[in-house]
């Protein structure tokens, strides 16, 4: 059979006559989703799945802590500490604390084992351990001149300056408790209260000296701990030195 006999027939219609008989125009209604409507819908997936995660508790994506989905939204740390969601006063402060000591760490090293020149340990030093009258006070208005730790001495020029001014009672509470509870130091817990009655009693402008803090080393501020650990780890009086 041979196509249609017709004078204006050329070989490009007979080609396109036999494409549209074998696909027709698409019915109007049936035309492809418009661009703009499969952006919409991928929208409206990327929206939804970020609601859905957090709200089912199953993960939530941090982008400063990319690991917290791997790790099920949660602190992957063992349930130590943590009373349902919530962590007990002395997880919390250590937490905190753990944050705040960056800015200690600069001088006393990342793992407290000080920095020749710079700055004494805090690892295993009985100014850490000891008398918690003398620790805040340390912190509170700075300390300068000889120091022995460990049976080492230190006499670092300028000493430390103080932190009273610029850290908040709680601040300070917190990095004081981190410290007393890392690089193997064991301490009770310091607490915001304790803190501020030192700054409400002592009030000195001038760094302490080692010699001015003797009355201080072994006694411990009054106060109140929260039951937990931080009421009960290694209350322990200092080394004698
Ligand atoms: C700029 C450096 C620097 C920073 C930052 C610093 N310290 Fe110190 N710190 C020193 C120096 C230096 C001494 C010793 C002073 C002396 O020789 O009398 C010292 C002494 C101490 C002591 C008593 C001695 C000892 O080693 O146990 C404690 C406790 C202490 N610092 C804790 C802290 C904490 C907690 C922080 C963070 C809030 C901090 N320091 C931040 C330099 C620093």
């Amino acid at each position: 059979m041979s196509a249609p006999a017709h004078p204006d027939s050329t070989d490009l219609d007979r080609l396109h006559s036999a494409v549209k008989r074998e696909k027709e125009d698409l019915a109007p209604e049936n035309r492809p989703a418009p661009l703009w409507a499969t952006f919409l819908l991928m929208l409206v997936a990327i929206v939804a799945g970020a609601q859905l995660g957090p709200m089912t508790g199953g993960w939530s994506f941090d982008i400063s802590n990319p690991f917290s989905i791997a790790s099920g939204g949660g602190d992957p740390r063992p349930n130590d500490g943590i009373v349902g969601d919530t962590l007990d006063p002395f997880a919390l402060a250590m937490k905190k604390g753990g944050s705040s000591y960056a800015m200690c760490g600069g001088c006393h090293g990342p793992t407290g084992l000080g920095n020749a020149g710079v700055a004494p340990p805090l690892a295993g030093s009985e100014y850490v351990t000891g008398g918690t009258e003398r620790m805040i006070r340390i912190l509170q208005h700075g300390i300068t001149g000889p120091l022995t730790i460990k049976g080492q001495n230190y006499n670092i020029p300028n000493g430390m300056q103080p932190f009273g001014a610029t850290m908040s009672a709680q601040d300070l509470a917190n990095v004081l408790t981190f410290v007393r509870n890392s690089f193997g130091n064991e301490g009770t817990m310091i607490t915001k209260e304790m803190v501020q009655k030192v700054r409400d009693e002592e009030k000195r402008a001038s760094q302490w000296t080692d010699a001015d803090l003797k009355p201080f080393a072994e006694k411990n501020v009054p106060g109140d701990i929260p039951a937990g650990p931080g009421a009960t780890a290694a209350a322990a009086p200092a080394p004698a030195k």
